[in-house]
């Protein structure tokens, strides 16, 4: 049985300027109303975008919706992480298996976010970066289901 104080989730995509700076967006803004104390973060298995901002066609979808995404500023997954954060949540399985070498069998075992949030269709959340901005505002909405998922599965573990 699983019950927590102050969860930390950790969402994971390639290089952190896209999926997965979203979805902390969204999740910040959700637990927010929903009145959840979370501890959020996003990073990248890669690193060639550290330090940077999210990428334009994210922010403008992002905004779109109402969410700001203009303080983000990318970083590279750690080793440290899969103990400091309660949930690694890989947004696709490439990123799920880099995760599982970097982690060595130390800390929290990643897991892929979708499926993990209860979410039954797609398994893994497409990675908008090479499509048009249409994939862009799917993102969001994939962003708002995974999200509701994960809150769902939260606030049922709160209450085991
Ligand atoms: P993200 O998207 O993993 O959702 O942040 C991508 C960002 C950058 C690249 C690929 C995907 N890239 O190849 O630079």
């Amino acid at each position: 049985m699983i019950k927590k104080d102050n969860p930390s989730v950790l969402f994971v995509c390639l290089g952190n300027i896209c999926r997965s700076p979203l979805v902390e967006a969204v999740a910040r803004r959700r637990c927010a109303e929903a009145g959840l104390q979370l501890t959020l973060g996003s990073c990248g298995t890669g690193n060639w975008h550290v330090g940077k901002g999210a990428d334009p066609r994210m922010r403008r979808a992002a905004a779109a919706a109402g969410y700001d995404l203009a303080s983000h500023r990318a970083r590279q997954v750690r080793s440290d992480d899969f103990a400091l954060y309660d949930w690694v949540l890989a947004m696709d399985s490439d990123n799920l298996e880099a995760l599982q070498s970097l982690r060595r069998d130390r800390g929290n075992a990643p897991e892929l976010f979708l499926p993990w949030a209860g979410v039954p269709s797609p398994l893994e959340f497409p990675d908008p970066y090479f499509g048009d901005e249409d994939g862009f505002r799917e993102s969001v909405a994939l962003a708002e289901r995974g999200v509701d998922g994960l809150i769902a599965r939260l606030c049922l573990a709160g209450d085991a």
